[in-house]
This record gives C-alpha cells, sequence and structure tokens, in this order.
C-alpha cells in the first residue's frame, strides 16, 4: 500500500511541511527558495506514497561527520513530516525503514537528527548523542588580561575565505564530533532566513597570526522585534590554545558598545567562567542531537582512544535487520574491529549501542538503567565517554 521513494518532485513537501510546522505566510516563500538551494546544494528528498499522492518526506544531508578518531559519512535527517490526514497511519514508520536502508545503501555509518521529540525517535533506535552548555552574559563582564606579543588579527567576514575554511576542516577533523563543512554547510550556517525573524547579520570572525588561521568564530547578530539591545549569539569557537580563545574574548569584550548581551553556544568541557568578572545571567545545558548506528559492519576500523577489550553484544534493531544478531567488537591498539558472531556478554538494542559508541554514554550506565542487559560472560569491558559536540543545523 506505500511506496517508499525519493520525491517525483521536490517542491512535493512544501504544502505537507507548511501545515505540519506552520509556516506562516512570510516565511514560505523563503521556504521555498530554502528548498531549492537545499536541493541545488545535493540534498535529497524521500518519502512514502500511497499510489501518487505523498504522505511523509523527510531531507537527507549527506556529511562527512568525526565519530571518536574517525571522519565517517553521517546521514542527516531533517524536515521529516506526514499529511495531516495520514497521521496514525504508519506512513512515517515505513519511511523510516526506508531512510534506513537509503543511509545503508549510500555507506553513511551513523545517522544524527535534532529530535523535536526524543522518545519519538528512542522508538525507532536514535539516543541521546550531544548535548551543549549555552552561557549569556554582558560583554563588559569579560575579563581577559591583555597580552603582549601576541600579535592575533580578527577579520569579521559575512561568509569565511578558502584559508577559514581550511582551518575549520582541520579543527573539526579533529575535535569533538564535528562535521565537516563545504561551501553548502557554509551557506546554510551564513545565509539569513526569514522564519529566524531576530537574525540581522550572520558569519565568521577569522583570527590570524601572522598569515596562519589560529581561529575561527561562527556568529548571529540578533535583535527582538521592537526592542533597540542586539545580542552576538557566538555558535561556534574553533580554537587550539588558550591564547587564540583570550584573543576571541578581548574581541567579544570590544562589542560592548554595540551589543549588550553575548550567547556562547558550548561543548560541554569549554569553561568560560575564569574569564568572567561575575556570575553569567544565564548558564544552561541544552540537549540537541541524537544519534544511530546505520550499519554496525561498517564500524568496522574506526579509530578509538581506548585500551585493548574484546566485547560480544547481541543487538536488537527491527528496523535494520542487517545489524540484528551477535556481534564481537575489539579495539586493538586503537581501532575498532567489527566481526559477526561471537558469544554476548551485553544484549541491547541499537540506540543505547549508538549512545555508547557516540562517546555520549557508557555501557555501566546503560546498564544501570535497565537500557542493556549484562550477560552471564559480561566482565566489565566498556568505551571511556567523550564529548560529543556538533555545530552544524539541519
Ligand atoms: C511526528 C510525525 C512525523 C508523525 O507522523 P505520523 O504520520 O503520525 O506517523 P506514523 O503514523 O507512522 O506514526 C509514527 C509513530 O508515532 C505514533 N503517533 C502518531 N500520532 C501520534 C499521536 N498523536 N500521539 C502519540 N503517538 C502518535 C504512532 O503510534 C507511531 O508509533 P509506532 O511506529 O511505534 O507505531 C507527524 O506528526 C508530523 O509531521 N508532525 C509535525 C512535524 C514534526 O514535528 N516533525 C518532526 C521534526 S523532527
Amino acid at each position: 500500500m506505500f511506496d517508499y521513494r525519493q520525491l517525483d518532485d521536490p517542491q512535493q513537501i512544501l504544502p505537507i511541511a507548511t501545515s505540519a510546522f506552520a509556516l506562516r505566510l512570510a516565511e514560505q516563500s523563503s521556504a521555498d527558495a530554502w528548498l531549492n538551494d537545499s536541493v541545488r546544494d545535493g540534498r535529497e528528498l524521500f518519502g512514502v506514497y500511497e499510489e501518487d499522492r505523498l504522505l511523509s518526506g523527510y531531507m537527507l544531508y549527506d556529511y562527512r561527520m568525526r565519530l571518536r578518531k574517525s571522519v565517517i559519512p553521517m546521514g542527516g535527517i531533517g524536515l521529516l513530516c506526514s499529511r495531516l490526514d495520514a497521521r496514525g497511519k504508519g506512513a512515517v514508520r515505513r519511511m523510516i525503514g526506508g531512510c534506513l536502508k537509503t543511509m545503508q545503501e549510500k555507506g553513511q555509518v551513523v545517522s544524527v537528527l535534532d529530535p523535536f521529540d526524543e522518545s519519538f525517535y528512542r522508538n525507532y533506535g536514535w539516543e541521546k548523542f550531544s548535548r551543549l552548555q549555552c552561557v549569556e552574559f554582558s560583554p563588559g563582564l569579560l575579563a581577559v588580561p591583555e597580552e603582549v606579543g601576541h600579535d592575533i588579527v580578527a577579520t569579521d567576514l559575512s561568509y569565511p575565505d578558502e584559508a577559514s575554511m581550511a582551518f575549520y576542516n582541520d579543527y573539526a577533523a579533529t575535535h569533538y564530533t564535528l562535521a565537516q563543512r563545504h561551501h553548502p554547510e557554509w551557506h546554510s550556517r551564513t545565509r539569513l532566513l526569514s522564519w529566524a525573524q531576530d537574525t540581522a547579520a550572520r558569519g565568521v570572525v577569522r583570527f590570524n597570526h601572522g598569515e596562519h588561521v589560529v581561529g575561527l568564530m561562527g556568529y548571529d547578530i540578533r535583535r527582538k522585534t521592537g526592542e533597540y539591545h542586539s545580542t552576538f549569539a557566538v555558535n561556534l569557537l574553533a580554537y587550539r590554545t588558550e591564547t587564540t580563545l583570550r584573543a576571541m574574548l578581548r574581541y567579544i569584550r570590544r562589542l560592548s558598545h554595540q551589543v549588550s548581551a553575548v550567547h556562547l553556544e558550548l561543548p560541554m568541557d569549554a569553561h568560560i567562567w575564569p574569564y568572567l568578572a561575575n556570575r553569567p545571567a544565564k548558564n544552561e545545558i541544552r540537549d540537541m542531537f541524537m544519534i544511530r548506528i546505520v550499519s554496525i559492519a561498517d564500524l568496522d576500523g574506526l579509530g578509538i582512544e581506548a585500551p585493548d577489550l574484546t566485547l560480544g553484544i547481541e543487538v536488537e534493531d527491527p528496523l535494520a535487520p542487517w545489524n540484528e544478531g551477535a556481534w564481537t567488537l575489539s579495539i586493538d591498539s586503537g581501532r575498532l574491529a567489527v566481526a559477526q558472531g561471537g558469544t554476548p556478554a551485553i544484549r541491547c538494542g541499537i540506540g543505547p549501542l549508538s549512545s555508547v559508541l557516540s562517546g555520549f554514554s557508557s555501557f555501566v550506565e546503560m546498564i544501570a538503567a535497565g537500557k542493556a542487559e549484562a550477560l552471564e560472560s559480561y566482565r566489565g569491558q566498556d568505551l571511556p565517554k567523550t564529548t560529543p559536540f556538533l555545530a552544524d543545523y539541519f
């Protein structure tokens, strides 16, 4: 009854998305332009049809994301929605099954999405992955010592130049769970959209030491309708040394005559408080993306910073049957080897396994919470946790 396939025409998703996301009239023309740009940039749309009628759809992004110590293909899922009159008929469940097959065929090893509701996606095998800290304060609160002899020069750009892009990709390949960015990703990170009504400007600040780029800051400048004061919202601080971070913070402090608030989105292990003279106005933790292994077999060869170990796992994954059954995971000199079969020591669904593999959680935590079951042969083997952080939105 349902037919899963690539959309006959990408424009077919617009009326469904308009009602599913309640896009207002003023937002609809820019949704149209955004869709055209997305398709031009290589995003693909898939959906479920009942005869010729599209019931549900989603957009697939082809990312390369760092996971543990390797950069691997990742399928990003966005714009997932269904017709109002098709709700509860199973079209989305059917579509997610198709989506997993599509990603497997494309060689995407894991999939990441920003959930509107975690339990909805947990049901389909995605599990918690990334979390960030949002710190908000007045720029005058920054107390960063001036340094002599560190001539770092800041340049504001509405779009990153080649040197900034190269710096970012090099940084993203070695830090957190960042995704590589090329023109499509930078366009979507810097373009102004009518539904982000408060955003007045977007761009990056490049930090140079001599001819070398040593840091990159991504930002939005926001002002709410009817308000005079603006906010400098930093969505990325890519730096390798404390000296560069200090130069970045001094740059932000110098904006104190223009912006009344600074909003920083930071990975959980970043510590800004030593540079704040007082408690920030806001300091909150935001749960972000969820992750799912698309293909366990394709994790073979992943670089992992962990002591050598061998662990048998019995995996449950009815939506992606190629993952089901017994697997042996071994780490040897920082490389993961994946083999089918073996004696399982842990039994779990694909979701908890995904969260542990991503570095967000651990087997010990999953077992304690009843999300994984320790079998007789389990000897406490585990993977170290890391700090997942993805700075792209889709
Ligand atoms: C979320 C959404 C995609 C679900 O679509 P749908 O057509 O109802 O999907 P299905 O019929 O395949 O049902 C999917 C699951 O949701 C459950 N569900 C559907 N409607 C529900 C409701 N009103 N309350 C609780 N659960 C519901 C179903 O039981 C089903 O679970 P199952 O697969 O375990 O059986 C749809 O409601 C939607 O488009 N919402 C607005 C846009 C949105 O928020 N998208 C997500 C962006 S990340």
